[in-house]
């Protein structure tokens, strides 16, 4: 079975007597390893497929298995659980706590898990490592620039062995340089194995992934992998 596996997704919202299809029959389905870009104009449903394929938020309708567990049979609290075990997050704003340093802001995430502290720290560093700032962890946020704090969400995103990454614009808020940087560090984890589904418009990420997904009006009008034709644009 696919790592996700999701099939005819709905995500409706109902405001004010109106509403709105943010998904509408989406099929989505992801191996393990597999890097897949999301691309799409503003409101066309990207970040509500992120957060369903991140378990933050439930579709509406259809149906949608993580790694062959299908996710509607889950109650909130093992919904969440499975999403702390198996998925990390990046956003476009890196959402580190200030006053903490790296290797803590890191080392967050291991906190829910009942690991000790030594070993929070070995893996923290570790983390931090592996994303190029072994020098950086005793750094305030505020003492690192845009692609390194981005680089710290990623340690913090991955500290807990996560199979999945999943990031909404991570190189949204970063100069060409840290950006490209950044992408350096995407093509490393994804040469490790890592499973990375990232929102972006930025074309040299979208370039680098193995697919590109595209979207509009709640619909996923394209998807192609590297290599093949584009696709013609299904039938809404
Ligand atoms: N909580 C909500 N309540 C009502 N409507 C929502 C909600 N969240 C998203 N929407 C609507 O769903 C649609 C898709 O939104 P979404 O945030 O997924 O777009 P997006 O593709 O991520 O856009 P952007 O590129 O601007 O981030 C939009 O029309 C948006 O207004
Ligand atoms: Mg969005």
């Amino acid at each position: 079975m696919s790592l996700i596996e999701a099939t005819q997704l709905w995500r409706s919202y109902w405001m004010g007597g109106e509403v709105v299809h943010a998904l509408r029959a989406v099929d989505l389905r992801v191996e393990q390893g597999e890097w897949v870009a999301i691309i799409g104009p503003s409101g066309s449903g990207k970040s509500t497929l992120m957060h369903v394929v991140g378990l933050i938020d439930r579709p509406t309708a259809g149906t949608y298995f993580l790694d062959g567990v299908d996710t509607a049979s889950l109650d909130d609290y093992r919904l969440a659980g499975l999403r702390n075990r198996s998925i990390g997050f990046v956003f476009q704003s890196f959402n580190l706590i200030a006053g903490e340093t790296a290797l803590e802001n890191v080392a967050a995430p291991l906190m829910y898990g009942g690991v000790r502290r030594v070993e929070r720290m070995q893996r923290a560093s570790a983390a931090l490592e592996s994303v190029g700032l072994g020098d950086r962890m005793a750094h305030d946020p505020s003492q690192l620039s845009g692609g390194q704090q981005q680089r710290v969400a990623i340690a913090r995103a991955l500290v807990t062995q996560p199979r999945l990454l999943l990031a909404d614009e991570p190189t949204g808020n970063l100069d060409t340089a840290s950006g490209a940087e950044l992408l350096g560090v995407l093509r490393g984890l994804h040469a490790q194995g890592l499973t990375v589904v990232l929102i972006t418009h930025d074309q040299r990420v979208a370039a680098a992934a193995d697919r590109v997904i595209e979207m509009t009006d709640g619909y996923v009008v394209s998807d192609r992998r590297r290599g093949e034709s584009p696709m013609e644009p299904a039938p809404a």
